[in-house]
């Protein structure tokens, strides 16, 4: 089965075309992240006025790669060539069997440019239309071209630009929201500090990117070896590290970072990459911890992680760090970055194991959609 999918939650317009929920045809992602650069966070009407701007062609695009790798699949099968038009729309029907479209949790302006193309598609095809919780969507990048696929039970941790959500999930219909961040998300924390600290949007590269130069003067220094902190660098919390629920708190984060940063001289690289340093290891360690709590209270086969912040390089390597060190009897399953971002692969992989259509007319934009009743 063939689902093109939708997602316009926030600043990216993205379509893809997946097959049976995890052979990727077709993905193409853009996204205005740039304009927010220069303003350090996504402003909701520039971000939707790009959209309305990319739908159409992003569509085109997906639907054309999809044609593309559907005509070499075809070729390699029969040896021979079959005939193929570049026209997206006249094939559309017959290649596709749904569309599935994020509903929420997004931004209005944003979300509703993908349902109102979803539905135009549905009713001049008469395709039926999945409506995908976003959140619920990122999981399903651990699916995606996956020579591993996950064992349940699960563990996921989706962290990104809006939240941080740990589930427990035992099977594809099975799942328990079993905690979350009670003020800012992971990856909101990323982008507030890189902001503090001069840096562009999204901050979670930005931070990343800082933090490496400072950790390639920390290993070469002869302390690397011992793993302690060279003497004088910042120190910041790790909210909530100990509690013994699942929950988040990173607006504390923010504050110590502007309460440290009062006390700095002069911020330059240097200090720059200090912060950036101490911001990545005190945000990581807290999602490596508690994620790891769960998986072994709730006994899991698998860990998975999605969303934005798990494109984090320093957080996969605190992960196989805390399974290895613990002789943990549990894959870890890291989507690459492109899946971990925000795009339609995902939508269109989920729905497929949610397969839950609706006629176009039931389809309502849900902006603050939960993420902690999963309705399926
Ligand atoms: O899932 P996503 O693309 O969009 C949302 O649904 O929010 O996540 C975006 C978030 C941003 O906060 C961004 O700073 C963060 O993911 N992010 C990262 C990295 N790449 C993106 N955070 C840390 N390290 C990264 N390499
Ligand atoms: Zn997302």
């Amino acid at each position: 089965m063939k689902i093109l999918g939708i997602e316009t939650s926030c600043d990216e317009t993205a379509c893809a075309v997946v097959e049976d929920g995890v052979k990727v045809i077709s993905n193409v992602v853009s996204s205005s992240s740039t304009l927010h650069s220069k303003t350090g966070g996504i402003i909701p009407e520039v971000a939707s006025r790009e959209q309305l701007k990319y739908m159409i062609p992003v569509l085109e695009e997906a639907l054309i790669l999809g044609e593309k790798a559907k005509k070499r699949i075809s070729e390699k099968e029969n040896k021979k060539n079959s005939p193929f038009s570049f026209s997206p729309f006249h094939s559309f029907a017959s290649s596709i069997d749904a569309v599935a479209v994020t509903i929420g949790p997004g931004l209005i302006g944003s979300l509703l440019i993908g349902i109102e193309t979803a539905k135009t598609i549905s009713l001049l095809t008469n395709k039926p239309i999945i409506p995908v919780n976003h959140i619920f969507a990122h999981v399903y990048a651990n699916w995606l071209d996956n020579k591993k696929v996950p064992k349940f039970p699960v563990v996921a941790l989706i962290v990104s630009g809006g939240h941080t959500e740990l589930f427990l999930i035992k099977s594809h219909t099975d799942w328990k929201w079993i905690g979350g961040t009670l003020d800012d998300a992971a990856g909101e924390a990323f982008d507030k500090t890189a902001r503090l600290l001069g840096l562009g949007y999204p901050g979670g590269p930005e931070i990343a990117k800082m933090a490496s130069s400072h950790a390639e003067f920390i290993s070469a220094s002869a302390l690397s070896q011992t793993l302690k902190r060279v003497q004088g660098d910042i120190i910041l919390p790790r909210p909530m590290i100990d509690t013994k629920d699942f929950n988040f708190s990173f607006s504390g984060l923010k504050t110590a970072v502007i309460r440290e940063i009062g006390k700095t001289k002069q911020l330059n690289n240097d200090t720059i990459s200090q912060f950036s340093y101490e911001i990545q290891e005190a945000i990581t360690d807290v999602l490596v911890e508690k994620t790891i709590a769960a998986a072994k209270k709730y006994n899991v086969k698998s860990i998975l992680l999605g969303g934005g912040v798990a494109a984090n390089k320093r957080l996969s390597e605190k992960f196989k760090l805390s399974i290895a060190r613990g002789e943990l009897e549990i894959s870890l399953h890291i989507p690459p970055a492109s899946l971990c971002t925000d795009n339609a692969a995902v939508i269109a992989s989920y729905a497929y194991f949610h397969h839950n259509p609706k006629p176009w007319q039931e389809i309502q934009t849900d902006p603050n959609l939960s993420v902690e009743v999963a309705d399926f």
